[in-house]
């Protein structure tokens, strides 16, 4: 482990692909950032044995004794991290680890934010019949899924979609975004201001799109 990295903390409850997403990121020597640790409340979450495979230190903490969160944050602390990344941790953070971690916790959630906070974001999003879904990668504040905005993909969502295709769509995108966020950050390239958040280096309009996309109607297919 480089000193020079940002240290990473991972919280994950389940299967870990987003945390996957940062192992292999950091497997690359010019990636700012490194998984140091990885905690879950899942003695049993894939998310560990992922970790252990790539090298990083992972520890189930046992939730059943109370004083969770202090016990988390005591290990985060420990470990040097210098910034926490939630990712598919299934427990609501209290306020006073929200506070004691303030600006340097983030969350990914399979929704275009403020849309769809909370469970099965997916889902809502196919019952809803939006044509634009995604992923969005953010800070954590002290509500559910209501802090301020780093990174956001669009996908569309298809005629014939369900939910488990719609999350795989999107899934591909967490795996892109949440690397791409925390590159940011360990480059001290973003900056909190209120409830924006500044990426030093961006602009410009990027790529707007219609979905679903009507080819051969005026206006429906690329733009001019
Ligand atoms: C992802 O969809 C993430 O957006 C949400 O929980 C899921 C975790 O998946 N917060 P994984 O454990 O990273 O595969």
């Amino acid at each position: 482990m480089s000193p020079r990295r940002l240290r990473l903390a991972v919280l994950a409850s389940g299967r870990g692909t987003n945390l996957q997403a940062l192992l292999d990121a950091g497997q690359d020597p010019d990636y700012p950032a490194e998984v140091a640790l990885v905690l879950s409340d899942r003695a049993d979450a894939p998310a560990l044995r992922r970790a252990r495979e790539a090298g990083a230190e992972a520890e189930w903490i046992d939730p059943a004794p109370g004083g969770l969160f202090e016990r988390i944050g005591g290990r985060i602390e420990g470990a040097g991290a210098g910034l926490v990344c939630c990712a598919g941790f299934m427990r609501i953070l209290p306020p006073e680890f929200v506070r004691r971690f303030a600006g340097r916790i983030l969350n990914i959630h399979p929704s275009l934010l403020p849309s769809f906070p909370g469970l099965h974001a997916q889902r809502k999003a196919v019952r809803a019949g939006v044509r634009v879904a995604g992923c969005t990668v953010h800070f954590i504040d002290e509500g559910v899924d209501t802090g301020p905005v780093v990174l956001q993909a669009a996908v569309p969502v298809l005629p014939g979609d369900d939910e488990e295709a719609l999350s795989g769509r999107i899934l591909r995108y967490e795996h892109r975004i949440y690397p791409l966020a925390v590159r940011l950050i360990a480059e001290g390239r973003v900056r909190l201001e209120g409830r924006k958040v500044l990426i030093e280096g961006t602009g410009g309009e990027g790529q707007g799109f219609i979905s679903p996309p009507l080819a051969g109607l005026p206006g429906g297919g690329e733009g001019r």
